[in-house]
């Protein structure tokens, strides 16, 4: 694992009037996926392409594990840290194969050594081996273009991964169905990510940490819940549609509309704490209640009902119009 601390990172290009990027902190947390959010422009593209040093900042560090990148070789670094485009660049002269051991190649390892691991990593990716590690990149669809993509960017076992909108191309079934196994992938390996997207939902979907970036500035960092029930400004508010009902019961914990249990509740049904508001409102819906207990850890069990969760919302909006414009 690996953690990347941005300090007052700035890149600004020869001729260009403003900063592609513009003073942006923020740490990268270890083994996390970290989504850097935000429409086109807005410098996602160039913050991660200094990770790897195919850019370096004009001002500011980009600290991996105490050391600036800058002090590292630049070749070296970049072999060290996955990569994986929506372009995907398989070569598509060499084998499924070939593609995925490229990197393992150049750092010395023969086809035998690595013949077994490409095997894992397209299992790991969802590619049977047998039927695919003999072909070549325009017999695959652009999924499995993108799946092999993310095995080439794992085979040299990276402790970071940089991903710049690699589903982005991809129809909505496929994209929704790579996200799943990224986080199911992700669950065992634990890498440090950054992955790049302009897309909430799917920033929302992955995302452990949000980075929300606008004209090449940082406008908040935080979880979904974090820029949902708390956008920093009408920037963030609007990106993230803190005023859409159905995200907030997507993602808002039940613990943001609880209140005081009154009479005897000890037969009601139960939820965890840790449950989304659209899960306790289909709970009530299928079992045909009204009202839930919810239980936290040393603490004395509150409950949530229709109103409250109603409440919720209401107030979340209320303190959000208060802040527009
Ligand atoms: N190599 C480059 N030379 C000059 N300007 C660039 C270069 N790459 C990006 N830019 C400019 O930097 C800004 C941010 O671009 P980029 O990081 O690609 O944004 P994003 O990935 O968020 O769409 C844009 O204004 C873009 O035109
Ligand atoms: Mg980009």
């Amino acid at each position: 694992m690996a953690r990347i601390e941005f300090v007052e990172v700035s890149k600004t290009f020869p001729g260009a009037n403003l900063p592609a990027v513009d003073r942006v902190s923020f740490t990268a947390l270890e083994g996390a996926i970290c989504m850097l959010l935000g429409t086109s422009g807005s410098g996602k593209t160039t913050l991660l392409r200094m990770v790897n040093r195919l850019a370096d900042p004009t001002a500011g560090q980009i600290i991996i594990d105490g050391t600036a990148t800058t002090e590292r070789d630049a070749i070296a670094l970049r072999r060290s840290i996955g990569y994986a485009i929506q372009q995907v660049g398989l070569f598509p002269h060499l084998t499924i194969a070939d593609n995925v051991r490229v990197v393992p190649s150049i750092l010395g390892k023969s086809a035998g050594e690595t013949a077994g691991r490409v095997d894992e990593l397209l299992i790991l990716v969802g590619l049977d081996p047998e039927e695919y590690r003999g072909r070549y990149p325009r017999q695959l669809s652009g999924g499995q273009q993108q799946r092999v993509g993310l095995a080439r960017a794992l085979a040299a076992d990276p402790a970071i991964l940089l991903m710049d909108e690699p589903f982005g191309a991809l129809d909505a079934i496929t994209r929704e169905r790579l996200q799943g196994e990224l986080v199911n992938i992700q669950r065992r390996l634990r890498k440090t990510i950054l992955f790049v997207t302009h897309d909430v939902e799917e920033a929302f979907r992955l995302g452990d940490q949000i980075v929300v970036l606008n004209e090449g500035r940082l406008m908040q960092v935080g979880t979904p819940v974090d820029l949902l029930a708390t956008p920093a400004n009408d920037f963030v508010r609007r990106l993230v549609g803190a005023d859409n009902v159905l995200r907030q019961l997507q993602y808002l914990p039940v613990t943001l509309a609880l209140e005081p249990v009154t009479g005897d509740m000890s037969s009601a049904r139960r939820i965890p704490a840790d449950a989304t508001l659209l899960h306790a409102l289909l709970e009530m819906i299928s079992t045909g209640v009204s009202e839930l207990l919810v239980e936290e850890d040393g603490k004395v069990p509150q409950r949530i009902t229709l109103g409250t969760i109603y409440g919720g919302l209401q107030s979340g909006r209320r303190t959000n119009a208060a802040t527009a414009h």
